[in-house]
């Protein structure tokens, strides 16, 4: 049983709390820190954690084997490498960190150490991608050439209760959303080795329409609009537009495109299907039955395959690799955007751990 301690307590902790004290069982919170310990102290009364500690408490806990960190973009990096400074294991909430150099330390540091790096999204180990995954490894689809992925909305004011960080430095829709989608591609198409953007933003200044700050105006930092190309090792091609600055739209989550057929594969940042197939003989797109029992909102798979990674003395799932990789090529389209060139990717992610598939939901176990 792994012992973890979480750093922030905000939106997307419930979901985590909730995960690992009633799902995953081969891990225990045993311990919860925030800024607002008032926040830290209603997630301990919910979920019932024993003990509320600041950070460096947490860091000097001899009990604690792992920390999740879960606070906001611009405190992963900090937070990651006192950790890692500390002797102590650590999953972040994506992004890694908000550069690929700041990324890259990290990764080398926990190596240096002998330590567990984990980078969230976990999205892609729920069954929507792990089947599409599973189809195109199967050759269902021939050789994949090329892949469309939208992430297209009006940004989060409007219901996020504290929403300055997503038009900050490590926000916007490529850093914030793009995780999911880059991830799923990457597990997919395999590793990116180019990038190229175009990238702009609507507007300035946003106002907020959520509580409890409604009708305060935050300035926007960062473009609201990429449309990019990523390039993989294969040949193959992906266009992915993020943007927070469109109402509606018709486009798909992401469909990958091959020699022998389509695939249209289900929102990357939720768990399940639809997984919808077309090869060169149908007239339609049939639904594909799901590969695995992660259906549902079931954030924090990551964080139970990296304590059964620690346990078997392999790479994790969720990798602080795989999550370099992502960074890399996220800067890489803002760069290009600015320097209106083609940008090398030179990481390469973590290779994917096959999980067995009839193993009882919560209890992970490697083929
Ligand atoms: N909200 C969502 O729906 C959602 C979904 C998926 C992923 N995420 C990611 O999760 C992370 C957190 O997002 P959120 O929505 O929960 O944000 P949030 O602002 O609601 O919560 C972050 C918490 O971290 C605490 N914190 C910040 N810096 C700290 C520090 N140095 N030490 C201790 N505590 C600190 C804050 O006090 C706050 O309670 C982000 O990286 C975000 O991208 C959020």
């Amino acid at each position: 049983m792994l012992n973890i301690g979480v750093v922030g307590c905000g939106n997307i902790s419930g979901i985590y709390f909730k995960n690992l004290t009633t799902l995953f069982g081969n891990v225990r919170v045993l311990a919860c820190a925030d800024l607002d310990t008032e926040k830290a102290k209603k997630a301990a009364e919910e979920w019932k954690i024993e003990k509320i500690l600041t950070v460096d408490d947490m860091l000097s806990c001899p009990e604690i084997d792992l920390v999740l960190n879960l606070t906001t973009p611009v405190a992963h990096y900090p937070i990651n490498k006192r950790c890692l400074e500390a002797g102590k294991s650590v999953y972040v909430e994506k992004p890694l960190a908000l550069t690929y150099a700041e990324g890259k330390e990290l990764v080398t540091l926990a190596q240096q150490k002998g330590l567990y790096l984990g980078c969230a999204p976990d999205t892609f180990m729920g069954a929507g991608v792990q089947t599409s995954c599973k189809l195109i490894g199967d050759g269902m689809i021939g050789a994949p050439v090329a892949a469309s992925a939208f992430m297209m909305c009006h940004g989060h004011e409007g219901w996020h209760p504290a929403p300055a960080f997503y038009y900050d430095i490590g926000g916007g829709p490529l850093f914030d959303m793009g995780p999911y989608y880059i991830t799923a591609l990457v597990r997919m198409l395999g590793r990116a080795v180019a990038v190229s953007a175009m990238t702009s933003r609507a507007y300035e200044e946003r106002t907020i329409g959520s509580q409890p700050l409604f009708g305060q105006k935050m300035p926007v930092k960062v473009d609201t609009h990429i449309s990019g190309l990523i390039r993989f090792e294969s040949g193959a091609i992906a266009t992915l537009v993020t943007s927070f600055d469109v109402w509606k739209h018709g486009m798909p989550c992401i469909e990958v495109y091959g020699t022998l057929g389509s695939l249209k594969v289900p929102d990357p940042n939720t768990f399940g299907g639809p997984v919808l197939c077309a090869t060169s003989n149908d007239k339609e797109f049939r639904e594909i039955p799901l590969i695995n029992p992660y259906k549902e909102n079931s954030r924090g798979i990551g964080v139970s395959d990296t304590a059964l990674a620690m346990e078997e003395k392999r790479c994790n799932n969720a990798s602080g690799a795989l999550g370099l990789h992502v960074l890399e090529i996220m800067e890489g389209l803002i760069r290009s955007g600015k320097e209106k060139r083609e940008i090398a990717i030179e990481s390469a992610p973590s290779p994917a751990i096959p999980l067995k598939r009839d193993c009882p939901k919560g209890m992970l176990c490697t083929e």
